[in-house]
This record gives structure tokens, sequence and C-alpha cells, in this order.
């Protein structure tokens, strides 16, 4: 995949598990499946996902797929590794998908159609090998939901300039709030939306070491050189920014970011 904003380094494959680790509690309380049922899950990365809702769900299988071979390679060793065996690994498009019609009882989507310049095309791909009767779950985050103690232009743009080079690169970092309009366009029913925030102080040190820095403030500074590059802030407003984004985790401040997990059925 070309265009992908975070890239697929080393320091992004341990952010997105760092992410997954932190958000565990927040977002997969609830990401059981039946017993006995299929779950394909689009878009698998580097398995940071998986490792959580296929431990928690050992009598589930899951078919998991992403685009590019390099994070399937590294999820299958990470699978492997934690001796889970009800996981599958292939390397498939999710606009071209080798899978027969109705073919799973549950699909599993996670921070992957931000990423897509189509989202609601990659929900009717996904909705033909799902089983009538069966669900699809989606997990956004919306960039727009950020809030911080203390704020400043310079934090702001900082976190715009994501917003805007993902947008430039076909994506929507805004995405969380439009998940249930894109779900009823792709022709799903019984949608449920439910919004999971995270609020960090210095009540929480765990939530603001591992959320605000580890996961979100990392996120942003991934793209401080193509935002420079692309004249969308000057360095010194940069790292003014970043600067004001790491006070906003010391003693008096705090975060505030809204992710949005979606389950919608396919009657
Ligand atoms: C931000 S990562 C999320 C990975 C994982 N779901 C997680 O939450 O850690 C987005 C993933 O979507 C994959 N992806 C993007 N477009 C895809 C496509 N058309 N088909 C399959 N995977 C795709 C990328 O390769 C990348 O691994």
């Amino acid at each position: 995949m070309q265009n992908y904003i975070h890239g697929y380094s080393e320091t992004e494959a341990g952010r997105l598990e760092d992410q997954a680790s932190i958000l565990a509690s927040y977002l997969h309380y609830d990401s059981y499946f039946p017993a006995g049922s299929t779950v394909l899950e689009a878009g698998c990365g580097t398995g940071a996902q998986t490792r959580i809702v296929a431990a928690a769900n050992p009598d589930v299988h899951f078919t998991s797929i992403d685009i590019d071979a390099h994070s399937i390679k590294r999820a299958a060793e990470e699978i492997g590794r934690l001796g889970l065996r009800n996981v599958s690994f292939q390397q498939a498009d999710i606009f071209n998908l080798p899978f027969s019609p109705n073919s799973f009882d549950h699909i599993f989507c996670c921070f992957v159609l931000e990423h897509l310049p189509t989202p609601h095309m990659a929900l009717q791909s996904l909705k033909k090998v799902l089983k009538h009767g069966g669900t699809l779950t989606v997990i956004e985050g919306d960039h727009g939901s950020f809030l911080s103690f203390p704020e400043t232009a310079e934090s702001r743009r900082t976190v715009q300039c994501l917003v805007e080079l993902q947008a430039n690169a076909g994506g929507n970092a805004l995405i969380g709030r439009e998940l249930s309009a894109l779900l009823r366009k792709a022709g799903f029913e019984k949608i449920r939306v439910s919004p999971r925030q995270i609020y960090a102080d210095a009540g929480r040190p765990g939530v603001m070491e591992g959320f605000s820095k580890k996961t979100f403030i990392a996120m942003v500074e991934g793209v401080k050189d193509q935002a420079i590059l692309h004249g969308l802030i000057s360095k010194s407003a940069w790292e003014k920014g970043i600067a004001d984004l790491y006070k906003a985790t010391e003693e008096y401040g705090s975060f505030v970011y809204t992710f949005f997990k979606a389950i919608a059925g396919n009657s």
C-alpha cells in the first residue's frame, strides 16, 4: 500500500503494539465471538490486535489478512511465539478478497478504513464474504476528538498536520464520527456505535505513558519530516507544538481522545 501514512517501519510496528496493549481494556472488553464461529480479520498488520482477540476467543477460528507481506510474516511469527493455534494468515487485498461469498460468520477490522480512499467500497467488499446473519466489527479513531490541557495553537497545528497529510494520502483521520453513515451506505443493518473515550491525567500514569506518549504523540511525531517537507508547518512551530503536547503529559496536564467501535449486522 503505497500511501500508508504511518509506514511499515520497526518503530511503527512497536507503536501499534503499544497502542493495542494500552487500549485493550477500552476496545476489547466486549470483543467476543460465539465458540465455533469463523472470523475474518481484515488488515491485521503485524498482529497487534490479533494476539488480543485470538487469545480471548480460543474456540473461534480467525483468518487474518493484510495486503503487506512483511506485516503478515511478522504477525504469524508473533502468534506462533504466543502458542495461539486458532489463526491462519494470508496476504490478501480487502478490495479483491480470495474468498467465496458468505464465507465468514463475523468480520473484524481495526484502524484500517481510516487509510483507504474508498472505505465504503471496502465495507461492500467485506460484506460479500460475510454470511447472512453475521456481524462486522469496525474500530476507528477520530483525531478531531483530541483535547488537551494545556493546548496551544502549535500543539493543535501538529495534530492538524497529521489530519491533512492523511487526507492528502487519500485517508481520513476523522473517520470515527462517520462510521455509522459508512456502514449504512454499505448496506449493513442494526448498526450500534459505541464511543470509547480515553482520559489521562497525572492520576492515570499508565494511560499517560501508554496512550498519550507512546501512542498519540508518537503517531504525530511520525509525520514530522513529511509535515515540514510539504510546508504545512515550520520546523520551529513543529518543535514547539510537540513540546507543548508533552507538557500536557506532565503533572498538571490532561489528554482526551475518543475511539469509535461499531458493530453492524448483515441480514
Ligand atoms: C494502521 S494498520 C492497523 C493494523 C492492525 N489492524 C492494528 O490495529 O494494529 C493498517 C493496516 O491495514 C493494511 N491495509 C491497508 N490497505 C489494505 C488492503 N486494501 N487490504 C488489506 N490490508 C490493507 C495495511 O497494510 C496495514 O497493515
